[in-house]
This record gives structure tokens, sequence and C-alpha cells, in this order.
């Protein structure tokens, strides 16, 4: 039986199939029942309903709240929705009554409403899933204040740094999410309920009541925008995709690190997986699947809003559309985030791999040039100078601090015996202890610290 069976009676199964989305909306259950709860509270207070018909109502539901949970009562996979499922059970439940709980009130605004209970709620899930994986690049960071690594532009060894450097540098890419999530959460938490099908009611409701009733902080203030927005949810979607690509790009890195080539950390088992037919193999499967799973992210985000456009207010089937994106994202998000907290907590970093590789590629280079601005060179003709030596001391395979002085000297007469100390990536990371810089992140770590913290705080 259909909520709409009103002036339709042919019935075609192929159809009833595919127009249906109980499949997809079950796991809406909790929020539809809490919205209808406080919807029928309102009916009954503002006395749209009689009291002992809204009392009966609210009892019904919670009824059927209690037999969810427990699993007494399963879920009807023939229903249309979750909003049909739940009012033909409410009816069977309590008799008439049951029938009047969609006075005021359309699925329009019904499943609206339902939509943003629900990623009101995975919005802070998600929030608390990337407090969890900062503390765990902070501890990191915290262990390789002085492990020295190559950084890289255009992936080659560029200027020497720390692993902390590095660490920070995601820690601030999940703090900008966690922000982000925390912008989009405060137009998430608007509430649509009691736009009706579009118009509004002519019922003397309160939206405001029931707004606060369900932690949102104020109605919608357009009952025909309340209907058709989905904006928070291509909101959630981009808040997701962005925190995929960071995540992906910190899975790209992890994958490169655990090479041969590279060998700057060692995945733990947990987190790894073997071939079928190479023995010796233990693959980085965790991290290529945060990267791969990237993809659909920014898939659900471009169907949300390409569902959108070109959309006529207000509701149209189309937006059914909506709920399947925003679940596969949260869903993937979630899961990615947990699964590089648990790569990142348990994997195994090889400082003196990190170490040994800022000792060829020339990383110095730029602090000799920096040194002869020092010393009243300008800063082109410094970078001539050292371009010149670097080219002569990589013809015969050598690094820079294993030419002598005299030769050194031979290029610019202001290298002075120091030149050894200006070349010693170690001492030139510390070096760079600009705002920001590698030499700075001790500072870093305690700012990134003190804002996680707030956030704690404020949660
Ligand atoms: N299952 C529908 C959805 O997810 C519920 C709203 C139905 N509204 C309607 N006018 N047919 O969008």
């Amino acid at each position: 039986m259909k909520l709409w069976q009103g002036r339709l009676d042919a019935e075609n199964r192929a159809m009833l199939d595919f127009e249906s989305s109980i499949k997809f909306d079950k796991r809406l259950w909790r929020e539809d029942l809490s919205g209808s709860i406080a919807h029928a509270q309102m009916l009954g207070d503002t006395g749209v309903l009689s009291p002992e018909d809204s009392a009966k109502i609210v009892a019904g539901l919670k009824g059927i709240f209690k037999d969810l949970e427990s699993g007494a009562l399963p879920i009807d996979a023939c229903a249309e929705d979750i909003h049909t499922f739940v009012e033909q059970e409410l009816t069977r439940r309590i008799g008439d009554a049951g029938k009047k709980l969609h006075t005021a009130r359309s699925r329009n605004d019904q499943v609206a409403l339902d939509l943003r209970l629900w990623l009101n709620e995975r919005i802070d899930q998600t929030k608390r899933a990337l407090s969890e994986l900062e503390d765990t690049l902070l501890t990191l960071a915290k262990a390789h204040t002085q492990t020295l690594m190559p950084g890289y532009t255009h992936m080659q060894r560029a200027q020497p740094q720390v692993f902390a450097q590095h660490l920070l540098a995601y820690g601030q890419m999940f703090l900008r999410d966690y922000d982000r999530l925390c912008d989009a959460q405060k137009r998430t938490c608007i509430s649509p309920l009691g736009s009706g099908a579009l118009a509004g009611t002519g019922y003397a409701i309160d939206r405001e009541t029931t707004a606060r009733a369900l932690g949102f902080t104020a109605p919608c203030e357009n009952a025909l925008d309340g209907v058709s927005d989905r904006d928070f949810a291509a909101e959630f979607l981009f808040c997701a995709s962005l925190a995929m690509t960071h995540l992906s790009r910190l899975s790209e890195e992890l994958v490169l690190w655990s090479s041969a080539e590279f060998s700057f950390i060692e995945l733990s088992d947990e987190y790894s997986t073997g071939s079928s037919m190479m023995p010796q193999k233990k693959n980085p499967d965790a991290a290529e699947l945060c990267r791969g799973k990237t993809g659909r992210v920014y898939g659900d985000l471009i169907a949300l809003l390409t569902v959108l456009k070109g959309l006529p207010l207000a509701y149209q089937k189309d937006l059914q559309e909506d709920k399947e994106a925003v679940f596969d994202a949260a869903d993937t998000l979630l899961s990615c985030l947990s699964i590089t907290n648990g790569m990142l907590s348990t994997m195994r970093v090889n400082a003196d791999a990190m170490r040994a590789a800022t000792r060829d590629g020339y990383l110095t280079a730029t602090d000799l040039a920096d040194d002869l601005v020092k010393k009243g060179v300008p800063f082109r003709d410094a970078y001539a100078i050292v371009g010149k030596l670097v080219k002569g001391a990589a013809a015969s395979g050598e690094r820079l601090e294993d030419l002598p002085l005299s030769t050194l000297r031979g290029a610019c007469d202001r290298i002075g015996e120091d030149v050894y100390e200006v070349l010693d990536p170690e001492k030139a990371a510390k070096r760079r202890s600009s705002f920001g810089g590698p030499g700075d992140v001790d500072r870093q770590l305690s700012a990134l610290q003190s804002a996680l913290e707030s956030r704690k705080e404020q949660a």
C-alpha cells in the first residue's frame, strides 16, 4: 500500500521497485522517528491534534523505535520508503490516530529533515575521527622533530627538513577539514519541518519549537527553499572530497615511502597485504585504497551537483538521488580516516634512511648561496657561483662537502672555513627557523596542539 494510493489504481512491479528508496533510506529510521515524535508532540501542544491523539502517536512511535533498535521489528523491504513504513506500522499498532501523524507535513519536508538530522550526527562522528587522526599525527611529529629527511619539489630532493615538518603539514590540512565541517554543520542544522509539500500549511503549527526539539538552530525561512534545498548535502560532499584529497596525497606518500627505493617507512603487517603469486610481496593496499576511493567521493559530489543543476523548485523525485551519494561519501570518508589513523600509528619509521637521503642531491646548495649573500654577494651572483660548483662536483660524482676548501674558495673567495657547517643538512634544517619553517617545528607543534584542544572543548 502506498501513501499516495488516492487517485492511482494501476501498479507495475518493475516501476515500484524502480522508484522505491527503502533499500537505502532504511538507515534513516532513527531520524525519521525522532522527526515524527517532535512533529506529533508539537501538533498536540498547538492544539492541531487532541492531546490524546498526540500522546498515542508519540507512544506508538517510541514503541516502534524500541522494536527497531532491538531488532524485534524488521523493516519491510516492500515498503516504498522509510516514511511509508513507519506511518503504516504506526497505524497498524494504534489504529486511526496513526493516520493523523501526517497532518501539516509532507514527505518532502520529512525527507529533507531526516537527511539533515542524519548528516548532523555523521559530521560529529567525522570530526571525532579527524581529531583522532590529528592526535596520531601530533604524537608522531613529537617523536620526529630531529628526524632529518629531504623535502621535495618536482619529486626531486630539494632542501633538508625534519619529518615532523612533513607530518605537521598534514596536521594543518586536517585541521582545515575539521573547520570546514563545522561551518557546513551550521547550515545543516536548519529545520525544514513544517515546510509541507512546498507552501507551508494553514494549521497553526510551531516550527521554532520542533526545530529546537530536534537540536537545530532555527526553522528554514522559506518553505519552498526548505523542501528544495540540498546545499547542505553538496557542502558536505565537497568537505568530504577535500578531506579525501588530503588522505589521498598522504596515501601516495606512504606508498612511495614504503617502496624499496625510498625505504623511509615500513607499514605494519596489519595494514598490508600479500600477493597470491609473489611470496615476497608486502603491499600497501590500505594506502592504495584510500587513494583509489577518493575518486568515488568526487563522483558523489559531481552526481549531486548534476542532480541539482537545472532542477526547478520545489521537490522533484530526482532529489531522492541525494541519499546514496551522501551515504557513500560519508561511509568512505569515515573508513579512510580510521584506516589512515591505523596505518600511521603502527608504521615503523626508518629515520636512518631518511637522514641518508639528505646526503646526496645537493640539498644544501641554497644554504651555500644564502651564506654568500650574508657575506655581501648579490643573490643572483651567489646562485651562479654555487650552480657552477654543483655542476663540477656532479661531473666527478662528489658532494659539495667533499670538495677541498681551496676548490670552493676558487669559485668565490668569500667562502670561509665555516662552509662545511653551512653545507651540513642537519644544521641547514635547523637554520630554517623562520615562522613555519622546519627549524620552527616546536612552535608549530604547540600551536597545533592548542588548536586541537580548543576544538575539543567546543565539541
Ligand atoms: N523517498 C523520497 C525521497 O527520498 C521521499 C520523498 C517523496 N516525496 C514525494 N513527493 N514523492 O526523496
